[in-house]
């Protein structure tokens, strides 16, 4: 019977440093430029571009149009100022309190495009996987997937896509992984090595991971 019951945020997550989140959509954009480029891709670029018109040029900076406006972040739970499923559970937990307002270090292990979304993928440690939901790792209810599978921070997406589609992608993703139908044709570019799973879905696997300082927290709109 608290009063900050009736003060859910829209979403809580963790939140980049303006110097991170710069840095970070530098790499983002110089990989979709990097990929826009290659062979490989060119191929493969009908899933990008309009049916109608194919030989159009592809920019993907300007394919993924709607990125988010201020400081990239990484959404934990979506809580829609309490009226999403499990809000007040995720928010009454201690650890989600005592973390609150704390700074973490998130590590970023890929960058994945698909024909809706582009982001990157974190790798949680331990201690924040603490902080993740037990109900947000799957697509369908039968998904078996590793906590935290879904973890990411949105970069871009498409034209008439809502931010909620990265992290949907991102498990489309981790099941393919799991089932092993990733192209074998891999290629090694400037960051790492990267992965075609078909359909438009581009992973790159970072060779030398990111860090980036981030501030757990609830954003309000
Ligand atoms: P994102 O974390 O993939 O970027 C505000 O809309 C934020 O909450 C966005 O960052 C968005 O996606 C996330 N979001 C919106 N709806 C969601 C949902 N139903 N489930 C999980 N995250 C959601």
């Amino acid at each position: 019977p608290s009063l900050e019951k009736d003060f859910l945020p829209l979403y809580y997550g963790w939140f980049l440093s303006k110097k991170s989140s710069e840095n970070l959509r530098k790499t983002g954009k110089a990989f979709l430029d990097e990929l826009g480029s290659l062979k490989v891709f060119k191929k493969e670029s009908k899933y990008f571009l309009p049916a109608e018109d194919p030989k159009v040029k592809l920019d993907l900076t300007s394919y993924f149009v709607k990125r988010p406006p201020s400081v990239l972040h990484c959404t934990t739970k979506f809580t829609d100022f309490g009226k999403a499923m499990g809000a007040d559970e995720y928010a009454q937990q201690e650890v989600v309190k005592a973390s609150y307002g704390k700074a973490f270090t998130l590590t970023i292990s890929a960058l994945f495009l698909t024909t809706k979304t582009a982001g990157a993928r974190v790798e949680l440690s331990e201690q924040e996987l603490l902080l993740w939901p037990g109900d947000v790792d799957k697509i369908l209810p039968t998904d078996n997937l590793p906590k935290g599978s879904r973890a990411h921070i949105t970069l871009g997406c498409a034209s008439g896509i809502e931010p909620v589609q990265t992290g949907i992608d991102l498990l489309e993703f981790v099941k393919l992984e799991k089932a092993g139908t990733k192209d074998d044709e891999i290629e090694e570019i400037g960051g790492g090595k990267l992965q075609y799973f078909g359909n438009g879905m581009w992973m790159l696997l970072l060779s030398k991971k990111i860090e980036v300082k981030a501030i757990f927290s609830g954003y309000y709109g």
